[in-house]
């Protein structure tokens, strides 16, 4: 909070980081507010299952990439936007899911295979580009500091909750003024110096990281549509691809034969199903 109260108000040009990856973001900006997950949000329609599901993704991705930053956080490209005190958000979202679904929560995590594509790319770029986790950074925080303390207040209507409780997502206790705390954070991306290719490379990443976020809105979408107590009942955090039918044991080699065969035909239907 001190380092907001510090920041002189700077002059941003064309050329900085911040300006680029606001511009070259735009039209995924308008895509991402326009999946049917986010529509549902800004028309007060978010439904608890939806919100439980959401979470489970958000607190996968958080958890790859805030262990980036924390792994990268003495990188020149990562240090001045490193502030975990003010924006991590995995602790939350952890206090979260146990509101929703209880201190076993762990073993009822669904995440589907666009969330796992994500987390993928977060924990590659923390081992091999981590100037890259500016732009991933940008996405999320700067998100959730944005349009997400709306969909907070909205959330939190919709699904009908009494107070904050399973809302810890969207406050951000550390950050007074999510405005001023903003262009901190823009002044802190301006004063990272990167060669032309590596700054082109974080605004191509910018782009695939909403990508990455449109992409899991519409899995979860996708996932909503198989009833609620068939996605809960895969033990811990498993993708709908790892989820098969099992065929009973005691049963004659013949039968088994037949009953296999059938199995996996209704596992790949499933799979064409949810995907
Ligand atoms: C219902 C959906 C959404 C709404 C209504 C919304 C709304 C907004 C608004 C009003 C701002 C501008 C705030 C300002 O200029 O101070 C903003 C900024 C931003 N939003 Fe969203 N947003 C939504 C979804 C998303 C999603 C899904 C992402 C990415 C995963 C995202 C990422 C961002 C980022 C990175 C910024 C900062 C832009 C900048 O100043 O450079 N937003 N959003």
């Amino acid at each position: 909070m001190e380092t907001e109260k510090k920041m002189t108000a700077e002059q941003m040009t064309d050329r900085d980081l911040s300006e680029q990856i606001k511009k070259v973001t735009k039209d995924s900006h308008v895509r991402a507010e326009n999946t049917k997950m986010m529509l549902s949000f800004q028309r007060g329609q978010v439904t608890l299952p939806q919100y439980k599901l959401l979470l489970c993704s958000l607190y996968e991705i958080y958890q790859a990439l805030e262990e980036a930053l924390d792994r990268n956080s003495n990188h020149p490209a990562v240090a001045p936007i490193y502030f975990p005190a003010e924006l991590a958000r995995l602790q939350s979202i952890e206090k979260d899911l146990e509101f929703f679904y209880g201190p076993d929560w762990r073993e009822k995590l669904v995440v589907p295979a666009a969330t796992e594509r994500y987390c993928h790319r977060l924990r590659q770029i923390g081992k091999e580009n981590p100037e890259f986790l500016l732009a991933h950074a940008y996405t999320r925080y700067l998100g959730d500091l944005s349009g997400g303390q709306v969909l907070g207040r909205i959330a939190q209507k919709s699904m009908g909750l009494k107070s904050d409780e399973g809302l810890t997502f969207f406050a951000f206790p550390g950050v007074s003024s999510p405005n001023l705390f903003k262009q901190l954070y823009r002044s802190r991306m301006n004063s990272v110096e990167l060669t032309e290719e590596e700054m082109n490379g974080v605004l191509e990443e910018a782009v695939r990281a909403f990508e990455f976020n449109i992409q899991v809105f519409d899995d979860l979408e996708k996932m909503l549509s198989v009833p609620e107590n068939k996605q809960q009942r895969s033990s811990g955090s498993k993708s709908v691809q790892d989820r098969t039918l099992q065929i009973p044991a005691g049963i004659s080699p013949l039968l088994r034969m037949v009953l296999g065969l059938f199995v996996a035909l209704i596992t790949v239907t499933m799979g064409i199903y949810v995907l």
